[in-house]
């Protein structure tokens, strides 16, 4: 016998929770990547400074932006209960430049994931974001740099690797010709390790 199909359970969508500080080229990269996804949904992207340019592309792709203070911050209680709010089943940091709540970390295991604009463990720690890696990256003379994800812990940029991708690097490559080839990456990949994240079986 076939149930009808009015009174089949629909899978619920996987939710997706972002932070970012700044740009946000990577947050709306997700938010239209799960735009028409069966599986997922970004529900609200989260911000540290009101100003940035991430909080206008959420709200342009009609998605729920909010931007939080320091003092919210170190103090992330109300944080943490507006994240359950949503219940989330998954948090992105998609360049969130500042140390993420571990009362928040502990709250979701394994649940925090991080995009890292170089092949970790190089280039990683506190002070190493955005155009500090790339200029390092330059300034070490390297052949290769990447893109990293990975789970987030206690400490900057040490949590158990999910994914890497590797570029390479010109001898000419200024820092601004880096980023930009790391940004192809994260583009191309962040969507994509999301979605594989959420359909492993521990998440469901
Ligand atoms: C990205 O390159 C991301 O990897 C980096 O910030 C950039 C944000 O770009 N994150 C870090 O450096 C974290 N340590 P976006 O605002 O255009 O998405």
């Amino acid at each position: 016998m076939t149930t009808p199909a009015s009174t089949q359970l629909k899978p619920m969508k996987k939710r997706i929770v972002i932070f970012a500080s700044g740009n946000g080229t990577n947050t709306q990269n997700i938010i239209k990547y799960f735009q028409n996804s069966t599986h997922a949904q970004v529900v609200c992207v989260l911000s540290n400074n009101k100003n940035a340019k991430v909080i206008d592309r959420s709200l342009d792709l009609n998605i729920e932006a909010l931007s939080f203070t320091k003092d919210e911050m170190l103090a992330p209680k109300g944080l943490l209960c507006l994240i359950n709010k949503r219940k989330p089943d998954l948090l992105v940091l998609a360049g969130f430049l500042l140390k993420f709540p571990e009362i928040i970390i502990d709250a979701y295991p394994n649940k925090v994931v991080n995009i890292h604009p170089a092949l970790l463990p190089k280039f990683g720690g506190k002070g190493m974001y955005g155009h500090h890696v790339h200029r390092a990256v330059v300034e070490n003379k390297e052949t290769h740099s990447g893109i990293t994800i990975h789970y987030v812990n206690n400490q900057y940029d040490k949590g158990e690797i999910i994914f890497q991708k590797k570029t390479t690097i010109a001898p000419q490559d200024t820092p601004k010709d880096v980023a930009a080839k790391v940004q192809l990456l994260e583009h191309q990949y962040l969507p994509k390790v999301i979605e594989e994240i959420l359909l492993k079986p521990q998440l469901h």
